[in-house]
């Protein structure tokens, strides 16, 4: 309700936000349940576009891939595949090019990786939002996640896998119907590089 935080609340809210960032180290005892579970409802409520689909519920959903799960490796081998099936394809820019090379070649960052890679779908009409609504997803779990002391960092690799049979039969997805991305999520083994602070006022114009 507006107007009922606290002034601790609201820097609470502020120091969150402050020291969200990617971790892309992780130890190896996954976080508990609870706490990925405190993640996911984050992210059940992040904002979709329903205007763009009157009628039509929200249709968002998680999968959790423990390290130590047989959906893992078979994920890794699908992204891995998609991957190199892309470079066979040849067309692609240098710098995508340079991206997937390592993937190709099974180095996934995030996937096996971390204690849990986290997959999120939505079914949405409007193709064009469909991601948009998936990064709300992944900031209030990236923020639920520092909060709890966890570190997180996108997969985004995962948004490439949508259209993958081999894939979406993992997640027992229909293939091609649902907007995909994903994450890595663990107790961080690193203290990110401290960056400068914001500059509001130079970022900022206000019109008269
Ligand atoms: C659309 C988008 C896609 C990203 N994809 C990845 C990714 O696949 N892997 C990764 O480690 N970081 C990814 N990042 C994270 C950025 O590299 C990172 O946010 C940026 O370097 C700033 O660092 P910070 O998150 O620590 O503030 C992505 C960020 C955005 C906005």
């Amino acid at each position: 309700m507006a107007g009922s935080f606290s002034r601790q609340d609201v820097a609470a809210v502020a120091r969150v936000i402050g020291e969200r960032r990617s971790v892309r180290s992780f130890g190896d005892v996954a976080p508990a349940r609870e706490a990925l579970e405190q993640i996911l409802a984050a992210g059940l409520a992040a904002p979709y576009a329903a205007a763009m689909a009157p009628g039509v519920a929200l249709d968002r959903r998680f999968f959790v891939l423990p390290r130590d799960s047989k959906a893992l490796p078979a994920a890794a081998a699908a992204i891995q595949a998609h991957a190199a099936a892309a470079l066979a394809a040849g067309g692609l820019p240098a710098p995508l090019r340079a991206r997937l090379e390592p993937v190709a070649q099974g180095r996934i960052l995030g996937v096996g990786t971390a204690p849990y890679y986290v997959v999120v779908a939505e079914r949405a009409s409007m193709a064009t939002v469909q991601q948009q609504s998936l990064a709300h997803v992944l900031e209030n779990m990236w923020l639920m996640a520092t909060a709890l002391g966890l570190g997180l960092h996108l997969v985004s690799a995962t948004t490439q896998m949508a259209d993958d049979p081999a894939f979406c039969g993992i997640l027992g997805l229909p293939v091609a119907e649902y907007a995909l991305n994903g994450c890595a999520i663990g107790v961080p083994a690193q203290t990110p590089e401290e960056r400068p602070v914001a500059d509001v006022a130079g970022a900022a114009t206000w019109l008269d």
